[in-house]
């Protein structure tokens, strides 16, 4: 198999689990040197350490800027360059807004947005001096639109998403690119935390993708690849969905009255 993302080198938050995991395993596959960066140990890492030699794993917080600036040091001194940002950490939460506590409002936005603005903050010096990179923020659907008692978690996607769009803005001319990808309902670690309690909404969230099903981690890294890849070279500042559907407008059951099933 050829190998797109050779002479590569990719950071990316949130590896040791979910959608970040498989970007890592993806862009290993696809030749990139991959440096992994999460709160978790690296006990799931050791799949990426089978694809490729040219890995790294860091165990770290992305409220941690130094934390982040000395691993993406590191990896400038051990493979060249840093071409491929991709911020997938992240926590789920829940609750309408009379429900949620000042704390745990502030923990959501603090991980989600602000951990991700740190990511883009240590990785920029490096783009900046190279004048080239790709970003790529894992916001979610729920950031393109709201969904009901997501009120922190959603807000601070829908923050994602639009500082995302600034760093397009900012950093274009240096040939950097930003993109946001929104994934729909995934199955990870995450998905099932949640999910697997609530087997009616469970049921009902399916069915709004009109797919008929959940999305796999593997589905979202092929976008996430696409977009750190040379075949993206015009493709930045956009807010680029991965949700089976999920966005395109409500379910009513017609589809199903007319036996399109
Ligand atoms: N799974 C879905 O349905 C879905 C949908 C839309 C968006 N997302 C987003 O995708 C991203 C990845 O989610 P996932 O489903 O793969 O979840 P996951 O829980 O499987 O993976 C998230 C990873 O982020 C790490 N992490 C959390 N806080 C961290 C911190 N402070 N510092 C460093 N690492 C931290 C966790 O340890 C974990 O390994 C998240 O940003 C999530 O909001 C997921």
């Amino acid at each position: 198999m050829p190998q797109h993302l050779n002479s590569k080198v990719a950071f990316i938050s949130g590896a040791a689990s979910g959608i970040g995991l498989a970007c890592a395993q993806r862009f290993a596959r696809e030749g990139a040197a991959v440096v992994g960066f999460d709160l978790q140990p690296s006990d799931n890492w050791s799949g990426v350490e089978q694809l490729t030699k040219k890995c790294t794993f860091v165990e770290g917080d992305v409220m941690d800027l130094a934390g982040q600036q000395a691993a993406i040091e590191a990896a400038v001194a051990q493979f060249g360059t840093l071409d491929i940002l991709v911020t997938s950490a992240g926590i789920g939460d829940a609750g309408p807004v009379h429900m949620v506590e000042p704390d745990a409002w502030q923990r959501v936005i603090d991980i989600n947005l602000t951990g991700t603005f740190l990511s883009i903050k240590a990785a920029l010096p490096q783009m900046m001096a190279q004048r080239s990179g790709s970003i790529i923020t894992v916001a979610s659907v729920e950031g393109q639109i709201a969904s009901e008692g997501g009120s922190s978690y959603n807000a601070s996607k829908a923050a994602v998403i639009n500082l995302t769009k600034n760093v397009a803005m900012d950093y274009g001319q240096m040939g950097i690119r930003a993109n946001a990808l929104c994934p729909g309902f995934i199955e990870t670690p995450m998905f099932h935390s949640v999910m697997d309690h609530m087997p009616d909404m469970k049921e009902s969230v399916r069915k709004e993708h009109k797919l008929g099903r959940f999305g796999k981690p593997e589905e979202m890294a092929g976008i996430v690849y696409f977009l750190a890849s040379d075949d993206a070279s015009f493709v930045t500042g956009q807010a680029i969905a991965g949700d089976g559907g999920y966005t395109c407008g409500p379910s009513h059951g017609i589809v199903e009255l007319m036996g399109l099933t």
